[in-house]
């Protein structure tokens, strides 16, 4: 396979964007979302992010997208709007290629770049071994997990929570 080019997503990719969480919806437990939104949903998503000044990229390979990453906001009041919460799915045939990886250190660079502080992983299903892993190589640290929040296929799914400092982290106050 050759090395996948990691670059900002435009609407032209958002019908693969949705292929892929349309997928990690109906099969998999890291997202507790039951019904796959649409490509009008995703695409209003997707508009919501960038417009708010949030990072989106997307993995291509052989001019085929193959995975994406963005971050948004983690919660919505004020005082926490230098703090993001992170998103990477990649088509299942792909995984454990390095390609997860090389999505979150981009984002990771990119919310450094737009002066965001902290980066929150919020991961659906405490055996999520993948989501986990690749987090734990970026730099993030286990804070913790809510037990049995989530129930998908019949069954109680906890949320495993890790974060990450970006930048300058808590060292210092951002002047604005
Ligand atoms: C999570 C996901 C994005 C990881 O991407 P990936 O390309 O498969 O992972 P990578 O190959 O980049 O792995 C990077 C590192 O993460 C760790 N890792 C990845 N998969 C792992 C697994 N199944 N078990 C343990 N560690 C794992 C390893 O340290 C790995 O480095 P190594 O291969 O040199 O040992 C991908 O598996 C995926 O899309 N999963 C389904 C959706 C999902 O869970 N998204 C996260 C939502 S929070």
């Amino acid at each position: 396979m050759a090395a996948p080019d990691i670059r900002p997503a435009t609407e032209a990719d958002l019908p693969f964007v949705t292929e892929i969480y349309e997928h990690a919806v109906r099969y998999g437990t890291a997202t507790f979302e039951l019904i796959p939104p649409d490509l009008t949903e995703m695409t209003r998503r997707f508009r919501t992010l960038v417009d708010g000044g949030f990072p989106y990229f997307v993995a291509v390979v052989d001019g085929k997208v193959i995975g994406y990453a963005y971050a948004g906001p983690y919660r919505p009041r004020p005082a926490y709007r230098f703090t993001v919460e992170n998103s990477v799915y990649l088509q299942p045939a792909i995984h454990r290629r390095g390609i997860g990886l090389l999505l979150l250190q981009r984002l990771i660079a990119e919310c450094e770049a737009r002066g965001y502080r902290q980066m929150i992983a919020v991961i659906g299903d405490s055996a999520n071994a993948g989501s986990i892993g690749v987090h734990t190589k970026t730099g993030f640290q286990m804070i913790g997990t809510h037990p049995n929040v989530g129930l998908k296929f019949g069954r109680w799914l906890d949320t495993v929570m890790m974060q990450r400092a970006l930048g300058e982290g808590a060292g210092t106050v951002p002047a604005s």
